[in-house]
């Protein structure tokens, strides 16, 4: 199909979609991804833009996140993979007992919160404006970071890239972290200063590293996260978009659209998210 035919742009920025300006009718690009970072900025992009929001990739995201935390409050690498005929015992604390942080409060990170509050966690979440969630502390702005860092014995970052959040762990932020602390890394690879987490998991300070997503995708093959003892390394699949339900919303913002309603998980192009 022509681009000048075209009524809605679905994107993904893997696509072979770089330039809009031929898309001269298209009412709204309504993106596959919930992160749009690659895409935010384009300056040939005037058109509506709305991210994804979609169940199944919440679903997704809770479930990876929370085998990810019970991996580590559990010890389970202790056992699994130690088979070495001592027997050894370690008692975890109660969830109850153990702290959780969630950095972004968004559809991913509240679901998160969510689901751990739920499992007994002790959680707190942060995020850029004020949000209530029950059962969990909330935190938010420049000044809400330093309280839920110092709190975080596993850290989860499920905040978007965007100017403000990059580098939100740095050297100065990652010495708020208790000592041995564990981060977890399913949001975007610019929120971490790796030299900085580097020289964290070297010393110790941070216990362990799981992480999802990089600056660099593919996480090159001498990239030292892939043979640091502290780190875990996933290739980018934390949660995926799933065509069931994801097809769904497409289908209810072409709906909207095409009926004159407002668009639903418009992105704000001003704050980049
Ligand atoms: N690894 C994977 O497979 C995978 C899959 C999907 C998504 N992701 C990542 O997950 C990210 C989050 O997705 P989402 O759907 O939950 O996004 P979202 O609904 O837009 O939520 C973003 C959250 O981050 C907070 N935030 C943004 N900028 C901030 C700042 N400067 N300081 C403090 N908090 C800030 C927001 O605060 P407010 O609540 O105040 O707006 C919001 O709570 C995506 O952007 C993407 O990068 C990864």
């Amino acid at each position: 199909m022509p681009p000048e035919a075209v009524d809605y742009i679905l994107y993904a920025p893997t696509g072979p979609v770089t330039d809009f300006t031929p898309f001269t009718r298209a009412k709204a690009v309504l993106s596959l991804w919930a992160g749009v970072e690659r895409i935010v900025t384009n300056p040939t992009l005037t058109l509506p833009l709305a991210r994804m929001v979609d169940d199944g990739l919440a679903e997704g995201m809770v479930e990876w996140v929370t085998g990810h935390v019970l991996r580590h409050h559990l010890g389970m690498d202790q056992d699994i993979c130690r088979q070495d005929a001592r027997w050894q015992v370690h008692i975890p604390p109660l969830a109850r007992d153990r702290r959780v942080s969630v950095l972004g409060l968004g559809a991913l990170g509240a679901a998160c919160a969510r689901a751990l509050a739920g499992l007994n966690f002790d959680v707190a979440g942060w995020s850029r404006t004020p949000r209530t969630l029950p059962g969990v502390a909330c935190f938010h702005g420049a000044e809400g970071l330093r309280a839920v860092l110092e709190r975080a014995e596993i850290l989860v970052l499920l905040l978007p890239a965007t100017a403000a959040t990059d580098n939100t762990l740095s050297a100065r932020t990652l010495a708020w972290l208790p000592e041995g602390a564990v981060v977890i890394n399913p949001g975007r690879g610019q929120l971490i200063d790796d030299a900085a987490l580097l020289e964290a998991l070297d010393a110790g300070r941070v216990g362990h590293a799981t992480l999802d997503v990089f600056r660099v995708e593919p996480l090159p093959a001498d990239h030292r996260y892939w043979h640091h003892p502290r780190v875990t390394v996933t290739p980018h699949i934390a949660s995926e978009t799933r065509p069931a339900s994801a097809a769904q919303v497409i289908a209810e913002n072409i709906r909207r659209g095409e009926s004159g309603a407002p668009l639903l998980h418009l992105v704000d192009r001003a704050a980049g998210y």
